[in-house]
């Protein structure tokens, strides 16, 4: 390597264009390469009995139990190596007690998939409030004018949902709620029941996020009171609480970390893959996907080429494993390019 201070006599010596010449010398010397085995494959799955579109999510459905075994089936032929399912119930109540009913809708979904695509990892959110009437993350409660949610009483809901999730089959555990000590309770709550060699992927950096807009349409789980404000992070805090948060999960016990949304945060997922030695899961949010959904639509950008680029920069940012709404287009585009 040249010294410092020792530039080359010619100022035209140094040519970085030499390296764009070709494609094949651009791949070459790429240094970021995206491969099917980065992604993670998101399934919301219902009780109805047909498929149901996504208004505000081009190209998403609400999936049966059977279609969201075809949509595993997809994933693995296309390699794949995960899942992750959303559970939307008929029934949703204070508690939100469809989410540790033994037939739950992600309990059953959990065991369909796994019986038939063994080998797919299935990743089970763990969280309320697609199964509360009140579409909050735990058990809510009046405190003097406004409601919120009480943080102790929530984590042994939760620790239950991990459980049944566990009995299902699902192969990791993914808490989304935001609720302090959620992972401690958790994976204690796992090794009581005999799985103390379940993962847990948490949810760790998950700011209060206008970017989760289209998902709660898709899971019908916008609050009806209040907002999450008091649990999820301020999209405007700094780096010190996303270190705490992560340094909590990590004492805590989870296996994974995840910075939600990715794309507005792409310099949080560079400090966590500086300051942990876990993987990072990097979440390409719901209306991260919208946007360019939309702006394909209409004809304004091309798809292929933002998705690729966008997922690409995650993983520069740092990301091991990328959730993303776009993963069973991005690998086909992967495959077709090879
Ligand atoms: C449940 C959960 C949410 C998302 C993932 N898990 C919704 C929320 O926190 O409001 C959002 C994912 C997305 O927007 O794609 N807590
Ligand atoms: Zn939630």
């Amino acid at each position: 390597m040249a010294a410092a201070g020792c530039a080359s006599l010619n100022p035209m010596q140094d040519r970085p264009r030499r390296l764009r010449r070709t494609p094949a010398i651009r791949r070459m010397v790429q240094e970021v390469h995206l491969s099917p085995a980065d992604f993670i494959h998101p399934i919301f799955v219902h009780e109805g009995a047909e498929v149901s579109e996504i208004r505000t999510m081009p190209g998403v459905q609400r999936h049966t139990y059977a279609s969201a075994v075809e949509q595993a089936q997809q994933a693995h032929a296309l390699g794949i190596p995960a899942v992750i399912l959303f559970g939307i119930p008929d029934h949703k109540d204070a508690e939100g007690s469809q989410a540790y009913a033994e037939e739950g809708v992600i309990q059953q979904a959990t065991r369909a998939v796994k019986a038939a695509v063994p080998d797919i990892a299935v990743i089970a959110d763990t969280c309320l409030c697609e199964y509360t009437d009140h579409g909050h993350c735990g058990h809510l409660v009046q405190d003097g004018t406004q409601w919120t949610v009480d943080n102790d009483p929530s984590l042994e809901l939760l620790a239950r949902t991990a459980v049944s999730q566990a009995e299902a089959g699902a192969d990791i555990i993914a808490p989304s709620a935001m609720m302090d000590g959620q992972i401690a309770a958790i994976r204690a709550a796992l090794d009581a029941a005999g799985y103390s060699q379940l993962p847990i992927m948490s949810y760790a950096v998950k700011y209060a996020s206008a970017y989760y807009g289209p998902f709660r349409e898709a899971a019908g789980s916008a609050p009806s009171v209040g907002d999450r404000a008091t649990y999820q992070m301020n999209p405007a805090g700094g780096y010190r609480e996303a270190l705490h948060e992560a340094r909590l999960d990590v004492q805590e016990g989870a296996d994974f970390l995840m910075v939600k949304p990715a794309l507005a945060y792409l310099d949080v997922l560079r400090l966590l893959r500086d300051e942990f030695d876990l993987p990072l899961v990097a979440y390409n949010v719901s209306g991260e996907y919208s946007l360019v959904k939309a702006a394909a639509l209409a004809g304004y950008m091309d798809e292929r080429r933002t998705v690729l680029e966008t997922l690409s920069a995650m993983k520069r940012a740092g990301a091991d494993t990328i959730l993303t709404y776009h993963a069973l287009d991005a690998a086909r585009w992967l495959k077709e390019g090879q």
